[in-house]
């Protein structure tokens, strides 16, 4: 291998520009070429390519989104597109390439990877923390400190004037984000996919919350929720129901993708990163790079799509026993 590429795609997240620092500089560490490609799969369908060097990536590591952008293509899910794909990697004379995204790069790699036997190397870059052989995604830490700072300030509102805040957060099908945040922000229920609370279980939970003497209410619910209302909905089934309520909502969105990634963040892209160039230069390949009890370790990118859930489930008692 005498030349890697690396890419994002998908949802961009905090930590994926430190990722891209770590590979261009550990190839340039291993003296490998090194090229940027933008825009995701699309500019590698494009010839959208730019030779690296670990000068390039100064000033970086601190920057949330990522340089090389992102996109979500629909081109490169076509035999054609990743036909030409193929054809611009080689024309550049790429040996080998890491992808940083979530499931749906992992699966563009895989299938990219078996048509062409080519060397792929997965890093996991989403908020959403929905891949398996990793404790952490890259963002999902940062993620998280920015959803707790945001709660904790609409607590403050909530508090001033004695209301109930449905704070809705991101997630995509799964309740990671909203479980810990809400965990670690205090909030007196969490509604979460992999666990169906039940409307009158919630609703009997806030009138306990009142009885107790609380006089505001934050409850955190997860954008892939299964309860059968959205937050809004929410809002207007507890205005029918529990008249005792002023209810306001708030639906947090893409602001959780942004900003400087939290140290932890940082020292995981860098990790990552050098783990992905080493195990191309020792042969791997169609593996993701994943954080397992503090090591780094390889999964299959197949299983890495596919694993069962790791949600904490535990949380939901913590949460319940600290609401108390
Ligand atoms: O996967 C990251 C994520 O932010 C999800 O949490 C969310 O459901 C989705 O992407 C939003 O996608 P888009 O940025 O395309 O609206």
């Amino acid at each position: 291998i005498k030349k890697i590429a690396v890419l994002t795609s998908g949802g961009d997240s905090p930590g994926m520009n430190a990722a891209i620092r770590s590979v261009v500089r550990t190839c340039a560490y291993h003296n490998i070429n090194c090229v940027g490609i933008y825009r995701g799969y699309q500019g590698m369908i494009e010839g959208d390519f730019k030779e690296m060097d670990a000068r390039s990536v100064k000033g970086i590591i601190n920057k949330g989104g990522t340089i090389l952008k992102s996109a979500r293509s629909n081109e490169f899910r076509t035999v054609e597109g990743r036909k030409k794909a193929y054809e611009k990697l080689k024309e550049a004379n790429v040996d080998a390439l890491v992808a940083v995204g979530g499931d749906g790069t992992f699966t563009g790699a895989m299938i990219f990877s078996s048509e062409y036997d080519f060397p792929v190397m997965g890093i996991p870059g989403t908020i959403d923390n929905d891949i398996f052989g990793t404790s952490h995604t890259l963002g999902y830490d940062t993620a998280l400190n920015t959803v707790v700072d945001v709660i904790d300030k609409i607590r403050d509102t909530a508090s001033s004037h004695n209301r109930l805040f449905f704070i809705e957060v991101m997630g995509r099908d799964v309740g990671h984000i909203a479980l810990n945040a809400g965990v670690g922000a205090g909030a007196e229920e969490i509604l979460i996919p992999e666990e169906d609370l039940g409307l009158e279980r919630l609703l009997e939970s806030l009138r306990r919350s009142k009885r107790s003497g609380k006089s505001s209410s934050i409850v955190v619910v997860a954008e892939g929720d299964k309860i059968g209302k959205n937050v809004f909905e929410l809002k207007d089934y507890v205005d029918e129901n529990l008249a005792e309520y002023e209810v306001r909502v708030s639906v947090l969105g893409h602001m959780q993708r942004g900003g400087s990634p939290s140290c932890f963040d940082r020292v995981l892209a860098s990790r990552m990163g050098v783990k992905a160039v080493e195990s191309l230069l020792e042969g791997k390949s169609n593996y993701m790079v994943g954080l397992l009890n503090d090591k780094m370790a390889l999964t299959p990118l197949d299983q890495a799509i596919k694993g069962q859930s790791k949600i904490n489930l535990e949380l939901l008692r913590v949460s319940d026993i600290m609401t108390t």
